[in-house]
Formats: C-alpha cells, sequence, structure tokens
C-alpha cells in the first residue's frame, strides 16, 4: 500500500458499497477516484497507486483515467481551482482575455498555483454552459457565467474572504438581451 495515503475502515466500507453499484469493479473507478480526491484534494501518484491497490486494477489503468479528465487533479492545488473555459464559444466570448486576466492578477500562469496556496489556474475544454460564456467553474463546483474582468475582481475578493460564489442562474445580462428586466 501507499505509505503516504491510507484508507481507513470507514472509507473501504464506502468505496465497496460504490463499487458494489456496477457490474465490474473497473466500472466503479471514476467514482472511488472522485471519492479519494474528496478525502485528500488530488489524486497524485501515490493516491493512484492506493487506488490501483485497493481495488486490483493496474495502475497504469488507474493513471490513464486521471490523466483523461482535468477534473481529476494529478498533484495537490491550491484551494480554489478556476477552470476558464477556453473552448470554441467560450474562446469567442473572450476566454482568453479573462484567461490571462487572472493570470495577471494572480501572478501566476496557466497551470500554476499562487504561492499563499489559496488559487490554482487551468484552462479547460468545453464545461456544458456555452450559452453562458466565457464562463469560469471553481473547483468543480459553481460555474461563474459571462466573465467580466470586473466579476472576476469580485470573486477572487469573495474567495479570499471565504465567500462561496453563488452558482449563477442562466438569465441572460441585459446587455445580452436588450431588457432591463
Ligand atoms: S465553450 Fe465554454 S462552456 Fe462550452
Amino acid at each position: 500500500m501507499s505509505d503516504t495515503y491510507i484508507f481507513d475502515a470507514n472509507d473501504l466500507k464506502e468505496i465497496k458499497k460504490l463499487i458494489s453499484k456496477y457490474p465490474e469493479v473497473q466500472a466503479a473507478v471514476l467514482p472511488v477516484l472522485w471519492y479519494a480526491q474528496d478525502k485528500f484534494g488530488h489524486t497524485d501518484p501515490d493516491v493512484q497507486k492506493l487506488v490501483s491497490q485497493t481495488m486490483d486494477i493496474p495502475e497504469a489503468h488507474i493513471h490513464g483515467v486521471v490523466t483523461f479528465y482535468t477534473q481529476l487533479y494529478e498533484k495537490p492545488k491550491g484551494k480554489h481551482v478556476l477552470d476558464v473555459c477556453t473552448c470554441l464559444s467560450c474562446h469567442a466570448c473572450g476566454g482568453y482575455d479573462m484567461l490571462h486576466y487572472l493570470e495577471n492578477k494572480l501572478g501566476i500562469k496557466t497551470g500554476e498555483t499562487t504561492e499563499d496556496g489559496l488559487f490554482s489556474l487551468q484552462s479547460v475544454e468545453c464545461l456544458g454552459a456555452c450559452g453562458y460564456a466565457p464562463m469560469l467553474q471553481v473547483t468543480n463546483d459553481k460555474f461563474v457565467n459571462h466573465l467580466t474582468t470586473e466579476k472576476i475582481d469580485q470573486l477572487i475578493e469573495d474567495l479570499k474572504a471565504g465567500k462561496s460564489p453563488e452558482f449563477e442562474s442562466n438569465k441572460m445580462p441585459q446587455h445580452v438581451n436588450g431588457s432591463e428586466n
């Protein structure tokens, strides 16, 4: 087993439950990796090894799943992971401008984490909210739609203050639908 990370008895019970939902153990790799990431904050090679040994599935397979999904963190990340969508619709609506604004604001490059460990910045593929471009997701959870530099400033301020951003409704902003209501 990995020396650095362990699953305790309760973890093993939960993992067994997850596995029992699928006809084959291999189909449960993704939910078990999610479980591991929730517990350890990432799925680095040591965590991958632990999952591999716990599920009796080759490490190469676990590694393949982890590297396929940007939502699974191959190495430890900051407290808040900002996933800026730079796929087609978001790109066309200024996704890269938002990404570069965040790079300058946080003083890091895409893929890096701030020195205080508060923020990691990633460029990601389509998050399924193309109509609300440009957008970003905070640590695999809340979406922030129709990004502007002002919204980003507010978001960073809120996160630093320990406030969780609200999931934004999909209501179009006034400047997009031309309505005052
Ligand atoms: S292109 Fe950004 S959410 Fe789809």
